[in-house]
């Protein structure tokens, strides 16, 4: 598929284009969602602000409400509380034919892609044309572009029986396109897909984002879907936004334990348990300090461990690390035993430090007897 050539054909619409100069995409007021008194809120005293032109990622434990959050976005839950504006248009004020027309700036793919079986892939991207009441030869006119911009032009003709997973979904994607949206709500929309055609799909969503300056908000349960498309990223817990803010930055400094816990497959904030509980909280005599110790730039390529033998003839227990990369940004947690540390502890500190890493004494480990000799055991 040729996304660029597809993308600047099917566009009617300037990239950026979608609103006053400023306005964000989506701006949420104090959202609050409860469907039944007995359970209490779903959503609660939600505040969010998405940019034009962003990819924000909203995660959270199952149950959190980030579904009821984006169906509040285009109403298709109505929200017992607070405002939702989208393109500084103002939807939980709509209702009826106003409520319908405002919708097709919001387009939506799922998770199990909702494409009609008995329809073929042209007659399924034709449905909102329908219902917005073009003309057969309007319509006629409309859908190849689209099936183009999706890469599924050869299969106009195919019943959804005969498409893969993937494919299924570009159906659903250029369903929701269709209408020239400026924003696009995708929940869970590569989950059912393998890790390839995961991949492929994101590529398509992030050449849309940035060719069409469509703005995309993502559920996703999948990290390295954050890491790889979403410029930024919203926490929910208990229906409660517990953090938001540019993607590598809650990556590297997640501040709610349901961020450390989702983030642990990627960046290893945290310890294995196993060693965790074996972490003292405070020094005792004969331990030694146990540090995190976070690389976020050119830091992530220094010997940071033989400069600490060398340095101050520390001798490190490596307890668990890992080094990755959001977009080309190097992006490392490594918490290692100082062994022998002492009173250079406050120079070790300033050292790192002074090298651009953040680090933080996260408890202390008893030496082992037996180990003694070559570092520390926990
Ligand atoms: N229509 C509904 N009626 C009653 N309760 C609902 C309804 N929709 C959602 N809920 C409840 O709201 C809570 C949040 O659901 P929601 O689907 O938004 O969570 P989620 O974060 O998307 O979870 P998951 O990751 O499993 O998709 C859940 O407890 C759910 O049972
Ligand atoms: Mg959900």
């Amino acid at each position: 598929m040729n996304a660029v050539l597809a993308i600047s054909e099917f566009s009617a619409r300037p990239a950026g284009d979608d609103g006053p100069a400023g306005v964000p995409a989506v701006r949420i007021e104090g959202l609050s969602k409860t469907f039944s008194k007995a359970s209490g809120p779903v959503l609660d005293d939600v505040s969010l602000t998405i940019q034009r032109g962003e990819v924000h990622g909203i995660i959270g434990r199952s149950g959190a409400g980030k579904s009821t959050l984006v169906r509040c976005i285009n109403l298709l839950e109505r929200p017992s509380a607070g405002r939702v504006f989208v393109s500084g248009r103002e939807i939980t004020s709509l209702r009826g034919r106003a409520l319908r027309t405002a919708r097709r700036d919001i387009g939506m793919i799922f998770q199990h892609f909702n494409v009609l079986s008995s329809r073929t892939v042209a007659g399924n991207v034709a449905l909102p044309f329908k219902v917005a009441g073009l003309s057969r030869a309007e319509i006629a006119r409309r859908i190849p572009p689209l099936l183009e911009l999706v890469g599924l032009s050869d299969k106009a003709d195919a019943y959804p029986s005969e498409l893969s997973g993937g494919q299924k979904q570009r159906v659903g994607i250029a369903r929701a396109l269709a209408l020239d949206p400026s924003v696009l709500l995708c929940d869970e929309a590569t989950s059912a897909l393998d890790p390839e055609t995961t991949e492929q799909t994101l590529a398509l969503l992030r050449d849309i984002n940035r060719k069409l300056g469509l703005t995309i908000v993502l559920i996703t349960h999948e990290m390295q879907v954050l890491r790889d498309i979403a410029t930024r990223v919203a926490v929910l817990d208990h229906g409660r936004l517990v953090e938001e803010g540019a993607t590598f930055n809650v990556l590297a400094f997640p501040k709610s334990a349901v961020a450390r816990s989702f983030l642990s497959g990627l960046v290893a904030h945290e310890l294995p348990p196993l060693v965790a509980a074996r972490l003292l909280p405070e020094a005792v005599p004969g331990s030694d300090p146990v540090l995190r110790i976070v690389f976020t730039g050119e830091a992530a390529h220094d010997p940071i461990v033989a400069d600490l033998v060398s340095q101050f003839q520390i001798v490190p227990n490596i307890l668990h690390g890992r080094i990755d990369y959001v977009g080309d940004r190097p992006l490392g947690v490594l918490t290692l035993v100082a062994g022998g540390a002492g009173p250079r502890l406050p120079a070790v500190l300033s050292r790192l430090a002074s090298l651009g890493l953040f680090v933080e004494v996260i408890g202390h480990a008893v030496r082992s007897a037996v180990t003694c000799r070559h570092g520390v055991a926990v």
